[in-house]
């Protein structure tokens, strides 16, 4: 399937320029490598067990919240109610912990430890989860944490129901909003940590503290039909944020929000996002990386099918001046871009900072990065940006295909010490990109290079 794809992608190139023999194709080992990242399909085999709720209903346990005391009036504290259910169901094995829906659950900070739970366990959520949502009441303890979910093993969340952070309070005590007061950080609605083999179906996640739905230190993650939403002018809302998590796939998700849609940090790799909806929101970023002098590590991350309209970027990379480590392969394709104001940015200094960011000799190295069908409106006029460091430049940025306009007004490409080669249509050209017509190989282990031949941008 790779294979044949890689084949007609190349025969569509010949097709293309109709002149084969002049093109080297024998760059297929890098190329090649990056089609491998492809999303397996739907209803592929999944990449671990899920335990279903629907299939084996029968023989289930279901423990109701409600059977543990929680009133779901909105106004009572069910948080008691709720860790007693948890350790129930955690302890029972085939149980379903259920959140009936049409209710409103108060819950304030709190971790569900999964480590001793008996596996498939399915936590359905129909009804709706709210945090209170005085900041100064919050307990210190979880000073970055709303509802936290860690070691967890086989896990299904599932159902129609709403996480609401009821995060307004804490969006106008941000500095972000007023300047006096000082920058720290806010909790995350939901966190997924330490876990493996967990699945999220269905639910919303909405207006959270800071970033809304977390997932950290974990394994084969999957994120289907998810939905999160904030005020596009909320500080810091991330979407769906993957830190140090291995195999996760995100899968037809809506998520609009004051940040970014999904960032992907550090220690992340095999990462996979299909038909994703972004905003408003600040686009689909890797990065920050490299903040305060820090090594960071993103392998392999592909974006298959999206659609972004009206965020503030569009696909980026963006690292701290001083970082070390790499993002090596990546790649974005079947873009479609709504208005939106930097579709194709990397941005090797990033400054997210009141005090301007020097620039330093060390800097996070980005390669082997692929953008390809990518198509749409820009806002502003420098509708692709590779910004990238004197000293540690971008290499090996394939760009295929892109069609970018401005509604009212021309487009161009700005480059800062970045290296790559286009195929088939570029607008606005990328003659910028300084190819050596040279691609060097995915495989650091691998010496030999490839001569391409240059083809025009
Ligand atoms: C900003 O925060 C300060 C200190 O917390 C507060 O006194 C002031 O009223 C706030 N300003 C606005 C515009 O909310
Ligand atoms: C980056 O991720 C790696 C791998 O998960 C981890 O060992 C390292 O501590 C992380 N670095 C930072 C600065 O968080
Ligand atoms: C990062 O490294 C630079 C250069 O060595 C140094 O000047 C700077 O203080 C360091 N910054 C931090 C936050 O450690
Ligand atoms: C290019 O991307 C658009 C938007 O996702 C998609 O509709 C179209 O089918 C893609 N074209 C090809 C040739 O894959
Ligand atoms: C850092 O380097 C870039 C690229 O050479 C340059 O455009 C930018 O002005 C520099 N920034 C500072 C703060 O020196
Ligand atoms: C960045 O990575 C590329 C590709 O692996 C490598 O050729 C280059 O030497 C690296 N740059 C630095 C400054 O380490």
């Amino acid at each position: 399937m790779d294979k044949l794809f890689m084949l007609s992608f190349l025969a569509l190139l010949i097709a293309a320029y109709g002149v084969a023999g002049n093109m080297v194709y024998d760059n297929m080992g890098m190329l090649g490598k990056l089609e491998c990242l492809d999303m397996e399909e739907e209803n592929d085999v999944d990449v671990f067990e899920i335990p279903s709720w629907t299939s084996e209903r029968g023989s289930k346990v279901l423990v109701n919240v409600e059977s543990f005391g929680a009133v779901g009036d909105g106004v009572s504290d069910d948080t008691q109610a709720f860790l007693k259910a948890w350790d129930t169901a955690c302890s029972t094995p085939k149980s379903v912990l259920l959140v009936p829906p049409g209710r409103r659950y108060l819950l304030s900070a709190t971790k569900f430890q999964g480590e001793q739970c008996e596996s498939d366990m399915v936590i359905q959520i129909d009804g709706t989860l709210v945090a209170p949502d005085e900041p100064k009441k919050w307990d210190p303890k979880f000073s970055r944490i709303w509802l936290e979910f860690s070691q967890l093993k086989g896990v299904l969340f599932q159902g129609n129901g709403v996480i609401d952070g009821s995060g307004s309070k804490w969006w106008a005590a941000s500095c972000k909003k007023n300047k006096s007061n000082p920058c720290k950080g806010a909790p995350s609605a939901l966190t997924i940590d330490s876990s493996r083999a967990v699945k999220v179906k269905g639910i919303t996640i909405q207006n959270s503290q800071q970033m809304n739905f977390v997932i950290s230190r974990s394994d084969s993650v999957r994120i289907y039909g998810v939905q999160v939403t904030a005020p596009g002018d909320s500080p810091n809302t991330d979407g769906i944020h993957i830190t140090q998590s291995t195999n996760v796939v995100l899968q037809d998700c809506k998520i609009g929000t004051g940040d970014d849609c999904v960032s992907i940090v550090n220690g992340s790799s095999n990462i996979k996002m299909k038909r994703i909806y972004c905003g408003p929101g600040h686009g689909i970023s890797i990065g920050s990386l490299g903040k305060d002098n820090s090594t960071a590590l993103v392998t392999k991350v592909v974006l298959d099918t999206a659609y972004l309209r009206e965020t503030t970027n569009g696909l980026r990379i963006k690292t701290w001046q001083g970082g070390s480590g790499y993002v090596r392969g990546v790649r974005f394709q079947n873009v479609r871009m709504e208005d939106v104001s930097n579709p194709i940015i990397i941005d090797q200094f990033y400054c997210d900072s009141p005090t301007t960011c020097q620039n330093q000799t060390s800097a996070v190295n980005i390669t082997q990065i692929v953008f390809r069908n990518i198509s749409g409106t820009t806002k502003s006029e420098k509708a692709m940006k590779f910004a990238c460091s004197d000293t540690v430049p971008c290499s090996n940025i394939i760009l295929s295909n892109i069609n970018l306009e401005k509604k009212d007004g021309t487009v161009e490409t700005y480059c800062n010490s970045a290296q790559g080669i286009g195929y088939g249509t570029i607008h606005p050209s990328a003659d910028c990109l300084n190819s050596h017509d040279k691609i060097y190989l995915a495989d650091p282990a691998e010496t030999r290079i490839e001569d391409i031949v240059h083809t025009e941008l």
